[in-house]
């Protein structure tokens, strides 16, 4: 699943990197000038096609967005996804070795709960499974004082089958059923949700609780969606 041209890539980063930027901008740095224009003819053609899709009005990067910095900062990249996008631009894959190296960093950030992971409340976990709603940098940046951000699980994952499911990621139909509820699998399930990255380096699934869009009992939720024998995922 690692094979993205870039612009997936950026995509995912859209969603994953939000609240690991917070803060980030330099106070007092000029959030609202516009970037210099680019010399087409200079451009390589993924450099350019990056530059339509994303700055010639498509989006407004320069609108404000809820972490205090502007659609822009969303897409700086952090160490793993520069790896990963390097990689990706040049048509291959990461070594081993690499790949052991995000596995690694993505573990580090993995915080469990305390008293151990347990499953929440499966309806919860579906609502946040269906909503795409939070850090997007569209025409206008999600306000999150109207509206929590959700999972967007459905984006990629085909689940319940009340509704239909994205194909980027693999089919999670009948998840619980298919796999029983160890607490091996339990904790499989909470670091794939937690940070990708921890079993599959350079994934395009975001990185859910490291940045911060899911709290713990939220993710306890979505796994409730994901194991309990009454949910639509299991029937
Ligand atoms: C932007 C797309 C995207 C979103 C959003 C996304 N995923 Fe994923 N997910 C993926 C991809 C791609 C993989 C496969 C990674 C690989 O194989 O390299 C994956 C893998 C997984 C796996 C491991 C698959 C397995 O068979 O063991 C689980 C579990 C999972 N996702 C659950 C979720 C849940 C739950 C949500 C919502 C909280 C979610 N994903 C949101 C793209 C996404």
């Amino acid at each position: 699943m690692f094979k993205k041209t870039s612009i997936a890539a950026v995509i995912a980063a859209t969603t994953s990197m939000a609240l690991v930027l917070g803060g980030c901008a330099a106070p007092g740095a000029d959030k609202t000038a516009a970037p210099a224009k680019p010399d087409y003819g200079k451009m390589s053609p993924q450099a350019l096609a990056e530059h339509l899709v994303f700055e010639s009005g498509s989006y407004d990067l320069q609108q404000p967005t809820q972490e205090g910095t502007t659609g822009r900062h969303r897409l700086v990249q952090d160490e793993t996804m520069k790896i990963c996008s390097e990689a990706a631009m040049k048509g291959g894959q990461i070594d081993a070795k690499t790949s052991e190296r995000i596995n690694k960093l993505a573990a580090a950030t993995v915080k469990y709960p305390e008293g151990g992971i347990k499953l929440g409340d499966w309806k919860k976990g579906r609502d946040l499974a269906w909503s795409g709603f939070g850090f997007r940098t569209a025409h206008n940046p999600d306000d999150h004082g109207k509206g929590a951000p959700g999972a967007n699980c459905y984006n990629c994952h085909q689940l319940a089958t009340d509704r239909t499911g994205g194909s980027l990621g693999p089919s999670l139909t009948g998840y619980g059923k298919l796999r029983g509820n160890s607490p091996e699998m339990l904790k499989y399930t909470y670091d794939v949700i937690y940070n990708p990255h921890v079993y599959f380096a350079c994934a395009n699934m975001p990185r859910l609780g490291a940045n911060g869009v899911l709290t713990q009992q939220q993710i306890a939720d979505v796994m409730a969606y994901l194991f309990d024998p009454a949910s639509p995922v299991n029937k």
